[in-house]
């Protein structure tokens, strides 16, 4: 059976070695600090709750934008090199469970891939390189989450093997 790594990189098409590229270096260090995390995510986040597919948009109905703000740049920090901010605050990532109540599908994925592209392309304070490397992880971290997500969905679905084939015998 595939791991949940393998299939993020066979549906992103982003090999492991450029997925953890932003390991190579400590990018936080060649950002030059957190601001250009704070604009990236601000960014994002005002594409995302301005969306035009309503869709897409209501996946963040129940997340003041100001927080999902915080919570991503705060994340990004960590992971790119910076200081812990989101575990001090809030614990392990644990990003499949995190989402875990929301529908994150391969459209979903390539939606919020759409305006994290967007948002890294109008950001000036990240350098070109730098993006390349967010985008590789960003694409890979995006369809791990959809592995997760199909994993969790199948694991809360009724198992074939167990059921009886008597209705009043049921596991439910
Ligand atoms: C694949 C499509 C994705 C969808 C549909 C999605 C959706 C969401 C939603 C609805 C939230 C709640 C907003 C909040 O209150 O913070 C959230 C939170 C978050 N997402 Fe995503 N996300 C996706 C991909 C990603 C990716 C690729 C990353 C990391 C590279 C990521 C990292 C996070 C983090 C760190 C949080 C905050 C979790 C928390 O503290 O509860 N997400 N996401």
């Amino acid at each position: 059976m595939q791991s949940l790594q393998q299939k993020a990189s066979e549906w992103s098409g982003v090999a492991p070695s450029d997925a953890f590229s932003i390991d190579e270096t400590n990018l936080f260090e060649t950002l030059g600090g957190i601001q250009p995390f704070i604009d990236l995510s601000t960014n994002f986040y005002s594409r995302v709750y301005e969306d035009d597919e309503e869709w897409f948009r209501s996946i963040f109905a129940n997340s003041r934008k100001e927080d999902a703000i915080q919570n991503q740049y705060e994340f990004f920090v960590q992971r790119m090199g910076g200081p812990p901010l989101y575990s001090q605050r809030k614990g392990h990532p644990a990003l499949i469970a995190r989402h875990r109540p929301f529908p994150v599908t391969h459209e979903a994925a390539e939606r919020w891939l759409h305006h994290m592209q967007q948002a890294l392309d109008s950001t000036q304070s990240i350098d070109p390189e730098s993006k390349t490397k967010m985008m590789y992880f960003f694409r890979h971290t995006a369809f791990f989450l959809v592995a997760g997500n199909e994993m969790t969905n199948q694991a809360q679905a009724p198992c074939k093997h167990a059921a009886s084939k008597s209705a009043a015998v049921s596991d439910d």
